[in-house]
């Protein structure tokens, strides 16, 4: 795969707008959880600091849907990259047009400012040329280092690549390489682990996937829904009832042992954990209980598997993590994965929560920052945010 990369440019002065992928989870008094998208966006900051390149950094955090929400403002985020870079960060509030472009016209060779979150502007999901085109004219020169985002076609990712000479970050690159390389020639046996609470969007990635792993093993909520496609009685389980007939279609790959199912799980009548939880085959569950967790038996499996396979990738937990009580499931794939011989690849917001908060990420052949993306790469989709770089 071709792509311009920004190691020959002369970028002294130049106003670069970076795009970045600063989409990090947070705990309940605002902190960053996990950091992993932030350091792994620095090789390319520094490199544009080192150059003299004037910065101007650009994300999305969260889903505020096109408004203002309080709560998903990129300061915090500012704040911990400046800290982080020992280098302050210019933390602009101001909407993209005139005054904007003043401020960062005197800005000095070196110096980053980090854009309010793109997404408050509802013109960015839509990917309207004319705010492309005004958000390029902040800068003379494109980069995109959000891998992580490459797969959303929207104006920070894709319209402004159309307005600038636009190049891809060390992040971008390096991701681009390694998943390359497993796309065109995979290890066998590979096997992929996907977990998640949404069927919804998983779906599209499931049925592509399975056509090019030998194993597809599946965890989180997004089973229920298939369990419910079963005929499975899922007591108060999360399911996506409009999803259940297209569920049913994934049975068919159940049947010639490609689709692998939880055997049993850890069900509860309370999702904060605080009552006992009890495991069940799923031929039991009452109408007040719901699935939290992977059972001990799929557990045990699972490992079996995990020890067959040559090439593993794993995105999205086997339960309900967030809650002691049911995070035993997810950690413990986590830990098995870690502790193979084969190759294994791990990515997404979640997972990288929590092999970070494992120690595991070092244990892992490659730890990608894209979730959504890596799975939609690994399918053979071109992803708009590369495309229009190529
Ligand atoms: C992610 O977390 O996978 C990326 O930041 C993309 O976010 P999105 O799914 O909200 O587009």
């Amino acid at each position: 795969m071709k792509i311009e990369t920004i190691r020959n440019l002369d970028l002294k002065g130049k106003r670069v707008l970076l795009r970045v992928d600063f989409n990090v989870p947070l705990d309940k008094f605002g902190r960053i959880v996990d950091d992993t998208r932030i350091r792994e966006a620095l090789p390319t900051i520094k490199y544009l600091e080192d150059q003299g390149a004037r910065i101007i950094l650009v994300s999305h955090f969260g889903r505020p849907k096109g408004k203002v929400d309080e709560k998903l403002r990129m300061e915090p985020i500012g704040r911990y990259l400046s800290r982080l870079i020992n280098h302050d960060v210019l933390i602009s509030r101001e909407p993209i047009g005139e005054k904007l472009r003043d401020r960062i016209r005197y800005m000095e060779f070196g110096d980053i400012m980090l854009l309010e979150n793109i997404r408050f502007y509802p013109k960015e999901e839509k990917n309207d040329p004319n705010f492309a085109k005004e958000l390029a004219g902040l800068a003379e020169i494109y980069i995109n280092d959000a891998f992580g985002t490459a797969h959303r076609a929207h104006a920070s990712t894709d319209g402004v690549a159309h307005f600038l000479p636009s190049y891809a970050g060390f992040l971008m690159e390096k991701e681009i390489k390694y998943l390359s390389e497993i796309l065109e020639k995979p290890q066998r046996p590979f096997f992929c682990i996907l977990g998640g609470a949404k069927i919804s969007t998983k779906l599209g990635v499931i049925e592509n996937l399975i056509k090019r792993v030998d194993k597809l093993i599946l965890g989180g909520a997004l089973v229920h829904t298939i369990l419910a496609a079963k005929g499975i009685k899922i007591g108060k389980s999360l399911v996506e009832k409009d999803l259940i007939s297209e569920a049913k279609r994934l049975l068919k790959y159940e049947d010639d042992s490609k689709l692998i199912l939880p055997k049993d799980g850890l069900v509860s009548k309370d999702s904060k954990g605080k009552q006992a939880a009890r495991v069940s085959d799923f031929s039991d569950i009452k109408p007040d209980e719901a699935i939290f967790d992977i059972g001990p038996q799929t557990i045990a499996y699972y490992k079996e598997l995990i020890l067959q396979a040559k090439l593993i990738v794993w995105n999205g937990p086997m339960g309900l993590f967030e809650v002691p009580a049911f995070d035993n499931g997810t950690y413990k794939i986590a830990r098995a994965i870690a502790s193979t011989s084969a190759k294994t690849i791990v990515g997404g917001g979640e997972t990288l929560e929590v092999t970070k908060k494992l120690g595991l990420q070092k244990k892992y052949s490659f730890v990608s920052t894209g979730g959504g993306a890596m799975l939609e790469f690994l399918e053979g989709k071109k992803l708009p945010g590369i495309a229009v770089l190529q």
